[in-house]
C-alpha cells in the first residue's frame, strides 16, 4: 500500500513525576505528538511513539518535602495518574515507560562511562549554596534573596536569575539569602562539592554547523538554540548532591546521582530498546535511530535547548546515532491570560476534565487552539464554545442532517447517485484538495492549519446541502436527492479520514455508521468510490453532543 514506508520515531517530552496532566501538557506535546503518530500510522508508516514519566530530579524531591511522602510515593501516585490521562484521551503510545527502569539506568550509566573514557565528561570542584538547616546542596532556583542589582533590588530573586530585571545571576551575589525549602535565612553557607561537567565546549562547532543546516525546525527552535549559543557553549555539571537519582557509576560518587536532565533526555533511547526488548529480534529499535528513520520532538518551548543541545551534544560524542530530524517546540497555552502551574494549582486537568467530557470535545478545542507560533489563551467557555459552535454545529450537525434523510428517505442504505452535477464534482474535486493540503500541513507539523482546512470542507459540505435542500427534494425529485445524499455521504467520508488523526473516538464512531467494518484501522486514503451504493448506514444518535454554556 505504502510503497515509500517509513520509520517514524514520536520522541514526546517526559513529563515530571510529580503532578498530574493538564491542558497545558496536553496542548504543548501531548496531543500534538499523538496526531502525528496516528496520522503517520494512517500513511502506513512504522511508527514508534515513546515517552515516560521524568522521576527524579529536584522538582520530584521538592514536591515529596512538600507533601510529606517519598520520591517513591510521589512518583507511583503520579504514573499511575498520567497513564490514565493517556486512556482516557486516546494519547496512544507504543510504550510510556518511566526513568525508574534498569533498562534507562544501565543505558544511562553505559553512555555516562563512554563519554567519561573518551574524554568529554571530567569532574572539578564546585562551590555550591547549602542549607545547614535543611542539610542539603540547593539548586540556584532554590535559593531566593535581594537582586544584585541596584537598579533593581527586586526581593524575590532567585539564585539563578531575577525575574524582575531579568539578569543571569550567581547565587553567591543574592543578599539576604533565604532557603526556599525550608524558608528561613541565615541558613545559607557555601560549601565545596566535586561534580562532574559534560564538555558542551567541544561540541560546539559542530552543534553550530548542524543548527544552521536544519532549515526545516521552525525558526523560533533555532533561533533559541543559536542564541543560547551565542556567547560560547560552557560545560555543565551533570552530577547533583541529592540522594533520588540514577548512580553515578564511579567508585567514590555513591552520594551523588546524575543529573536529571542528563539521563531523562537520554530515555527517548532507552524506551526505543525496551520496546523491542521483547521481541525477537530486539535490534530492532536501531531503525528508528539510524539511518534513514526520522525522529520528531515534542515538547514545550522550555524544553527547547535540552533537545536542541545537550541531547544531540551527548549522541555525538556516543557516536552513530540520529540526531533529531526535528524539533516541533510549541509555545504555552494560557488559561484565562495567566500562565499554567501546577504546583500554583492554576490548570484544568486531564483527568478531571475527561471525567467531564468527551475526549473529542477537548481533543478538538486543543487542537484548534495548539500554541503553534505564539502562545494561545484558553478557558473552559471557549472548550464549551468550540464544541458548540464548530464540532456540532459545522460537523456534527451535518453528520446527524445527511444520515437522518437516508434513514429516513433511504432505508438506511446509501442511495445510488445516477448523475453528478457541477457543484457536486467540485464537493468531491475539494474533497481531494484537502486529503493533499491536510497531509502536508501534517508532514510539516502544521496541526492547526490541517484542522482549518477540515473545517472549511465541512463548511463547504455545508453550503452544498443548504443549496441542494435535499429535505425538499426527496419530496419531488427522489432521483436528484439521492444524488445529493450520496455527494454527501462520500464527503462525510472524506472528512472521518481527515477528522481520525485529532479526533480519533468520533471517526470510529462514523466508520461503523458509514457501514464499514468495526476493527478496521481507518487509512490516509479516500476515494469516491469507497462507499458504493447500497450501503448499509448504522444510525446510533449524534456524534457530538452539544453542551450547556
Ligand atoms: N520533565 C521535564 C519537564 O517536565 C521534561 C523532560 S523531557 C526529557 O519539563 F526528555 F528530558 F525527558
Ligand atoms: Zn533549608
Amino acid at each position: 500500500m505504502n510503497k515509500n514506508k517509513k520509520k517514524i520515531l514520536v520522541s514526546v517530552a517526559w513529563p515530571y513525576a510529580n503532578s498530574g496532566i493538564h491542558i497545558g501538557h496536553l496542548a504543548g506535546c501531548y496531543l500534538p505528538a499523538d496526531i502525528f503518530a496516528r496520522f503517520n500510522r494512517m500513511l502506513g508508516n512504522d511508527v514508534l511513539m515513546v515517552s515516560g514519566s521524568d522521576a527524579h530530579g529536584t522538582p520530584v524531591v521538592i514536591k515529596s518535602i512538600q507533601e510529606n511522602k517519598t520520591p517513591e510515593q510521589l512518583f507511583d501516585y503520579y504514573h499511575k495518574d498520567i497513564l490514565k490521562s493517556w486512556d482516557k484521551l486516546g494519547i496512544d503510545f507504543d510504550l510510556f515507560t518511566s526513568t525508574r527502569t534498569k533498562n534507562h539506568e544501565l543505558i544511562v550509566q553505559d553512555i555516562f562511562n563512554d563519554l567519561l573514557n573518551k574524554g568529554f565528561i571530567y569532574s572539578k570542584e564546585m562551590i555550591l549554596p547549602y542549607c545547614s538547616d535543611c542539610e542539603r546542596f540547593l539548586a540556584d532556583r532554590y535559593v531566593e534573596g535581594t537582586c544584585p542589582n541596584t537598579d533593581c533590588n527586586s526581593k524575590d530573586a532567585r539564585g539563578d536569575q531575577c525575574d524582575n530585571c531579568g539578569k543571569t545571576l550567581d547565587p553567591k551575589d543574592l543578599i539576604d539569602m533565604v532557603c526556599k525549602i525550608c524558608s528561613k535565612s541565615d541558613v545559607i553557607i557555601f560549601k565545596k562539592s566535586d561534580h562532574f561537567f559534560l564538555k558542551l565546549s567541544h561540541f560546539e562547532d559542530d552543534l553550530k554547523t548542524w543548527l544552521n543546516s536544519k532549515n526545516n525546525f521552525k525558526s523560533n527552535v533555532q533561533k533559541a538554540s543559536l542564541g543560547f549559543m551565542s556567547d560560547g557553549l560552557l560545560d555543565r555539571p551533570i552530577t547533583r548532591d541529592i540522594d533520588w537519582g540514577i548512580k553515578v557509576p564511579v567508585e567514590g560518587w555513591e552520594k551523588k546521582r546524575i543529573y536529571v536532565w542528563f539521563e531523562a533526555v537520554l530515555g527517548y533511547l532507552s524506551a526505543s530498546i525496551e520496546y523491542f526488548s521483547k521481541d525477537t529480534d530486539p535490534d530492532q529499535w536501531k531503525e528508528y535511530w539510524k539511518n534513514e528513520s526520522e525522529s520528531y520532538y515534542f515538547m514545550g518551548k522550555d524544553n527547547i535547548i535540552f533537545h536542541s543541545i545537550i541531547l544531540p551534544a551527548i549522541l555525538m560524542g556516543r557516536g552513530e546515532l540520529n540526531l533529531p530530524h526535528n524539533i516541533p517546540a510549541n509555545e504555552y497555552l494560557n488559561l484565562e491570560g495567566q500562565k499554567l502551574s501546577s504546583s500554583r494549582n492554576w490548570a484544568l486537568w486531564a483527568n478531571e476534565l475527561s471525567d467531564m467530557y468527551e475526549a473529542d470535545t477537548i481533543r478538538y478545542a486543543l487542537a484548534s487552539n495548539l500554541p503553534e507560533n505564539s502562545d494561545t489563551n484558553f478557558s473552559l467557555s471557549e472548550l464549551i464554545r468550540s464544541n458548540n459552535h464548530e464540532l456540532v454545529a459545522s460537523y456534527g450537525n451535518l453528520v446527524n442532517r445527511v444520515v437522518n434523510i437516508c434513514v429516513k428517505n433511504f432505508d438506511s442504505k446509501v442511495p445510488h447517485a445516477k448523475n453528478i452535477d457541477d457543484e457536486g464534482k467540485l464537493i468531491l474535486d475539494q474533497c481531494y484538495q484537502t486529503l493533499e493540503n491536510v497531509k502536508n500541513e501534517i508532514s510539516d507539523v502544521k496541526l492547526r492549519k490541517g484542522l482549518t482546512q477540515i473545517m472549511q470542507l465541512s463548511a463547504s459540505i455545508n453550503k452544498y446541502i443548504d443549496i441542494k435542500e435535499p429535505w425538499r427534494l426527496v419530496k419531488n425529485d427522489k432521483e436528484k436527492a439521492a444524488e445529493v445524499i450520496w455527494i454527501c455521504l462520500t464527503a462525510i467520508n472524506c472528512l472521518k479520514v481527515l477528522f481520525t488523526p485529532y479526533l480519533p473516538f468520533s471517526s470510529v464512531n462514523l466508520n461503523k455508521v458509514l457501514g464499514f467494518e468495526e476493527n478496521e484501522d481507518i487509512q490516509w486514503e479516500w476515494s469516491e468510490n469507497d462507499l458504493p451504493g447500497g450501503q448499509q448506514i448504522n444510525f446510533n444518535g449524534p456524534l457530538f453532543k452539544k453542551l450547556e454554556e
